[in-house]
């Protein structure tokens, strides 16, 4: 069963909490949290205080996404704000290995995410010491963009790349994931899906979601 993951990014902002309850009502697997810097990416979001906020609002799992700079200052306040999953970009990174430890002694999952314009190769050393391997499927920084179209050959390389490891990461693809991209997304190997413009962007999230789902899923 591959996994959705609505991006809040493009939910409404005056009613986070509501917008993440309404996904959760409506299938959602995982929320998907952007967190951007104004430095490694050219958008502001959210911090640790907003997330531990919406933690009281839904049981689902916080698959946060970390595109700044400098990740291990801020792993501890991301982990006590109650991420599940924290990933962080291999390109913010002066010291990858030490930062998944880090993330690890926290208890939590450790992910690592790949800029369009980054080749594999940078996740080859550490992708036995990681839970989540992400793709971006766009520039990251802003929803709303179209899906790059050359990540789907990158997307087969990374899924088979894990398919040789003992232990194996989930895939996860970020960035322009619509209804009608997601089958061929899904079959060349992703297992989470994050979807932001498609799911907040249309009125009936129930319906929205079971589609992306069922296309995800090929039934
Ligand atoms: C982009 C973010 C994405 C974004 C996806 O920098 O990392 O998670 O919200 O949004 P869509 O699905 O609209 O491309
Ligand atoms: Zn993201």
């Amino acid at each position: 069963m591959k996994l959705l993951a609505p991006s809040i990014l493009s939910a409404d902002g005056a009613r986070l909490g509501a917008e993440i309850a309404a996904v959760e009502k409506a299938g959602a697997d995982w929320i998907h949290l952007d967190v951007m810097d104004g430095h490694f990416v050219p958008n502001i979001t959210m911090g640790p205080a907003l997330i531990a906020a919406l933690r009281k609002t839904t049981g689902l799992p916080f698959d946060v996404h970390l595109m700044i700079s400098n990740p291990d200052r801020y792993i501890d306040s991301f982990a006590a704000a109650g991420a599940d999953y924290i990933t962080v970009h291999v390109e913010a990174a002066d010291h990858l290995h030490r930062t998944l430890e880090m993330i690890r002694k926290t208890g939590k999952k450790a992910g690592v995410s790949l800029n369009p314009a980054t080749p594999l190769v940078a996740v080859e050393e550490i992708l036995s010491d990681i839970d989540l391997l992400l793709i971006m499927s766009v520039n990251p920084g802003f929803g709303g963009q179209q899906f790059i179209a050359g990540s789907l050959s990158k997307i087969k390389r990374a899924s088979e790349m894990i398919a040789r490891m003992p232990q194996k990461p989930l895939l996860e693809v970020d960035g322009g994931v619509q209804l009608q991209n997601i089958a061929s997304i899904a079959k060349t190997g992703a297992d989470v899906l994050v979807a932001g413009a498609a799911v907040f962007g249309t009125g009936d999230y129930a319906k929205t979601i079971a589609s992306l789902k069922a296309a995800a899923n090929g039934t």
